[in-house]
């Protein structure tokens, strides 16, 4: 369904859990072990998905915190296979757990993977990560491009003097294998922002004038996209903050503690609580009809935004 600004919205992105076991440098610093807080179970989001589908959306994204600690993740995707109208089931990991899991994960009808992966050098990768072990997401990643999931996507946050200098080591990764590595803008989230830590696209750009520009895969997508000649892979650009493309915007947002977000640069959130514990399936439509609606024309990042939950909360 379309909100007020004519945007079609056809994509969730659902957060499973805001638990996870990295603690990466520009998500979640500092934080301890995270409690258990309540989280929706398999049966809510399986409504929430189809009053979503009902409306006209038909891709849902699995995120988190990490989606791969929810024991049921097998489950919620089987579940959400068999709404109708769903048509993409795809999951953003940090990849800690995924060895070993990509044929089951498969089996259950996820259609694709993003994963993040923000050095390709062991010790860099667990002080940005807080701990995280490089091999653990590196096999995770053969195990998908061998299972066949495609095209399977890295997310790089770039963040100044941490790892932007190893932007041409991932553009590498492309040459022989049908890897994506997207670079993403840190956005403030969280926090107040840390403008010095942000790279932007056009400053790739002119660092590797090679890559030539490629169509998207699919509109609305938030990257732009590249190639280097003669490179199997793709390269993608998702600079939030300096190149908005909330014009295209076509997503919103549900957490594991059951507020809707319709603008991830927005702090406005509808509550869908009290509509699960009813169990009245009309009265949840209406609320997400009304968040749709309502859903703000862009993100205030570059108006001093300042979050009042961090990316791993709301899934990104
Ligand atoms: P695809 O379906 O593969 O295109 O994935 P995606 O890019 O929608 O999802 P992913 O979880 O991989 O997100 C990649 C990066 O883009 C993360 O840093 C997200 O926070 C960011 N991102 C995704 N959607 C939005 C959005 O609507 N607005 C902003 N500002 N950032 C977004
Ligand atoms: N800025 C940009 N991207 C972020 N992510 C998490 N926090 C931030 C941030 N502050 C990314 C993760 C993951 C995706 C869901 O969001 O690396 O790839
Ligand atoms: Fe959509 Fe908000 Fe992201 Fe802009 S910042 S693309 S409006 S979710």
């Amino acid at each position: 369904m379309n909100d007020q600004f004519g945007r079609n919205i056809t994509y969730l992105r659902l957060s499973l859990t805001e638990r996870c076991t990295l603690r990466c440098a520009y998500c979640r610093a500092g934080e301890g072990v995270c409690p258990k807080k309540s989280e929706l179970t398999r049966g809510d989001f399986l409504r929430i998905v189809r009053a979503f589908a009902s409306l006209g959306v038909d891709k849902v994204r699995l995120t988190g915190g990490e989606p791969m600690l929810r024991r049921d993740l097998l489950e919620i995707i089987r579940d959400i296979r068999a709404v109708e109208g769903i048509r993409e089931i795809v999951m953003t990991t940090n990849g800690q757990h995924l060895p070993g899991m990509s044929r089951a994960l498969k089996e259950a009808g996820l259609d694709r993977l993003n994963i993040s992966l923000d050095s390709l050098r062991p010790e860099r990768y667990a002080e940005i990560t807080g701990g995280g072990s490089l091999e653990r997401v590196l096999t995770g990643i053969e195990e998908t491009l061998a299972e066949g999931f495609s095209p399977v996507k890295l997310n790089v946050v770039l963040l100044r003097g941490q790892n932007d200098d190893e932007v041409g080591d991932f553009i590498e990764l492309t040459k022989h294998r049908p890897v994506y590595v997207r670079f993403i803008e840190y956005m403030p989230l969280g926090e107040t922002d840390r403008a010095d830590l942000r790279v932007t696209g056009g400053e790739l750009l002119r660092r590797f004038p090679a890559l030539e520009a490629v169509p998207p895969i699919y509109a609305g997508q938030p990257s732009r996209d590249y190639r280097m000649p003669g490179y199997v892979g793709r390269v993608g650009l998702i600079d939030p903050v300096s190149h908005r493309f909330c014009a295209d915007c076509n997503r919103v947002r549900v957490m594991s503690d059951g507020m809707l977000r319709p603008c991830l640069g927005s702090n406005e959130e509808f509550s869908l609580k009290l509509a699960l514990k009813s169990g009245d399936d009309e009265a949840l439509t209406q609320v997400i009809l009304r968040a749709i609606r309502l859903k703000p024309e862009t993100h205030c990042f570059s108006e001093g935004f300042a979050a009042e939950k961090n990316m791993s909360h709301i899934g990104g």
